[in-house]
């Protein structure tokens, strides 16, 4: 492994089991997960890992030379789930195996639960990278900041001062509902990107990569968003989708503090309590990604790592424990006693289209039959 090879970041988590409830994970299964990376990284499979969590999610942060979708490493990354399920039941802990919705491994974990970020890179001379972890919400979150980080000339200064990011960037968008795609350009297109990602529990970005003409390849992802729906795959609510991204920095992308920077801001976002509210998503270290208040709110962390030439993870750095960022804090408890004040009225509570895959209907259906006609 050396600069100027391609090598893959991998980041794949599932919640195995809360403890207690949805809050977040216990110990021991990150310690199950780790020896079965361990054991994977001795073989050789692995060039670098790393097991953390974000909420009750568990997350595996992984480097290799396998390629996206690699049946290896989603085996490896299914098999520690599995593991640390065993562990989740043995300790009795809260919905054991809740995210491993489909007992069917064959080849790669898209569509069984685990939710997916992952970028294959030729790896530069100095390889900043930021990995991301939300809990209690969904794909569509990362909407708003990534389209900061990569088109929004007030949070990113270089896309108007560095001629290496002067001529913006390319976003990849996927409609989730009609499974469809379609690439667009920045800034020549930002007002029809921010028409679709506006509407950010159908149009989610997937993808960011450069321009022609760009030191890193045209065709290499510069970001990456996981945008599994658990609801799509068990056809009802089990769980919000928590979702994660890998974002890479400098030279020609975003600084450090670009990337950061559109989470000072603690914007609205879907999940919380039940997968069914709206509420601000709060930037905070691994210390405090632990939802508690009306199951949150919603909780986003953000992993520093230089990748070495070797291919080592080094970090990772919690960038949000920071006081830079205790505004934010602050701003997104104003905005959860205020949104939480509305109890069960919307636009606390999500709109019915999108309760659709919660228990709510169950409790509609027993009112149908009441209903007569107004003359
Ligand atoms: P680079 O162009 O080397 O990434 O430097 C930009 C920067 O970090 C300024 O804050
Ligand atoms: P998770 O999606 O994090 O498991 O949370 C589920 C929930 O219903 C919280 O109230
Ligand atoms: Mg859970
Ligand atoms: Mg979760």
């Amino acid at each position: 492994m050396a600069v100027g090879e391609k090598i893959t970041i991998s980041v794949i988590k599932a919640d195995v089991g809360g403890w207690p409830g949805h809050s977040r994970v216990h110990p021991a299964l990150i310690e199950r997960a780790k020896e079965v990376l361990s054991e994977a990284q001795k073989e050789g499979t692995l060039i670098d890992f790393y097991v953390t969590y974000a909420g009750d999610d568990l997350q595996l942060i992984m480097t290799h030379k396998k390629g996206v979708d690699s049946p290896e490493i989603h085996g490896l990354a299914w098999e520690a789930f599995k593991k640390a399920t065993e562990v989740a039941k043995e300790l009795g802990l809260y919905g054991a195996g809740q995210d491993l919705l489909k007992d069917a491994f064959s080849g790669n974990v898209r569509g069984l639960g685990p939710s997916v970020a992952e970028m294959e890179i030729t790896l530069r001379k100095s390889e900043p990278i930021v990995t991301f972890h939300l809990d209690k919400t969904e794909p569509g979150a990362f909407n708003l900041p990534i389209f900061r980080m990569f088109a929004d000339p007030f949070n990113t200064a270089g896309l108007v001062i560095d001629p290496k990011m002067h001529m913006g960037f390319r976003f990849e968008i996927w409609d989730i509902l009609e499974h469809k795609r379609v690439i667009m350009n920045s800034p020549e297109e930002m007002y029809d990107i921010l028409a679709l990602i506006g509407a950010k529990s159908r149009y989610v970005i997937k993808r960011v990569y450069p321009k022609e003409g760009h030191p890193i390849p045209k065709d290499e992802p510069v970001a990456v968003v996981s945008t599994e729906k658990l609801y799509e795959v068990a056809g009802e609510y089990v769980g919000k989708d928590d979702p994660v991204a890998i974002v890479r920095a400098q030279s020609g992308l975003p600084a450090l503090g670009e990337v950061l920077e559109p989470f000072a801001f603690p914007h609205l976002v879907s999940g919380w309590m039940r997968g069914s509210h709206n509420g601000p998503l709060m930037p905070v270290p691994l210390k405090y990604a632990t939802p508690t208040r009306f199951d949150g709110p919603p909780r986003a962390v953000a992993l520093g790592w230089q990748i070495s030439p070797e291919g080592k993870l080094i970090g990772p750095v919690d960038l949000f424990d920071d006081p830079a960022f205790d505004w934010a804090r602050q701003k997104a408890l104003e905005i959860t006693d205020y949104m939480r004040r509305h109890g069960p009225f919307e636009p606390h509570r999500l709109p019915l289209e999108e309760m659709e895959y919660t228990t709510l209907p169950g409790v509609l259906e027993k009112l149908k039959d009441r209903f007569e006609p107004i003359e």
